[in-house]
């Protein structure tokens, strides 16, 4: 299978520099499945940028609720008429910065797939986390908790240590293929047949040098990718790691 490559251009971007890097990333190598997660203000934009490319697109967030008076929010339908076929949910950053809890993200996981797209979950521990030797169970909470009622047949799962979010601080290969092996066997426990189909991507400082180690190990089937996605060069090279 190829590597599936996912980009968070998190509240990043402009007409102008989507654009500029869009341009840019179209010309570059790429050996992966693609995938950019821009800001939904630019989804338009950036489906048009990406027409007849194989790159596909996502929503870094949505509502779970199908339409209504819910201000500022933005429905599984409304991303999929711009062209998403993604979904990220349950971000770290959406997580802590704006109160989603695995009930929350479970529903978006669920909205997300009733809509026909495919949820980027994503999982993680924070420093304090790991520090006490928690990693393991609370991947393991997130997990059972936000994939209830979730199929593992249109699913692509990202371990993102927290402490390894935008700090330049990546899990090593080891530390992180330690999670991605639990990680498997616990869909093999959920359905057998269907875990080996569920992409498991890594995210957390993921740069073009540390690409392909991480990639190496035996359950590490892509990446998530914040700041790094913003550059074309970098982007590509860790597409073709
Ligand atoms: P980072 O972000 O690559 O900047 O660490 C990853 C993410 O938040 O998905």
């Amino acid at each position: 299978m190829k590597r599936f490559v996912a980009a968070n251009w998190k509240m990043n971007g402009s007409l102008a520099a989507n654009e500029e890097l869009l341009r840019a990333l179209i010309e570059l190598p790429n050996a992966a499945e693609q995938v950019i997660c821009p800001p939904a203000v630019y989804l338009s934009q950036v489906s048009e940028l990406l027409s007849g490319t194989d790159i596909a697109m996502g929503i870094q967030n949505v509502d779970w609720h199908e339409s209504g008076a819910f201000t500022g929010e933005v429905s599984t339908m409304m991303a999929k008429d711009l062209g998403c076929r993604y979904v990220i949910v349950g971000h770290s950053e959406r997580r802590t910065l704006f109160d989603e809890d695995d009930a929350a993200c479970c529903e978006k996981a669920r909205a997300t797939q009733s809509a026909g797209l495919t949820p980027i979950f994503c999982i993680g521990e924070s420093k304090a986390e790991r520090d006490a030797g928690k990693a393991l169970d609370v991947v393991k909470r997130q997990l059972v908790a936000g994939l209830d009622g979730v199929s593992l047949q249109d699913l692509v799962l990202a371990y993102e240590p927290v402490w390894a979010i935008g700090t330049g601080d990546t899990a090593s290969p080891e530390q992180a293929g330690e999670v991605h092996d639990y990680i498997r066997r616990e869909l093999e426990n959920i359905d057998k047949s269907l875990a080996q189909t569920v992409r498991i991507l890594y995210g957390g400082s993921v740069k073009a040098d540390n690409a392909a180690s991480l990639f190496a190990m035996e359950n590490i089937d892509g990446a998530l990718v914040g700041g790094a996605s913003l550059n074309a060069k970098e982007f590509s090279a860790i597409c073709c790691a």
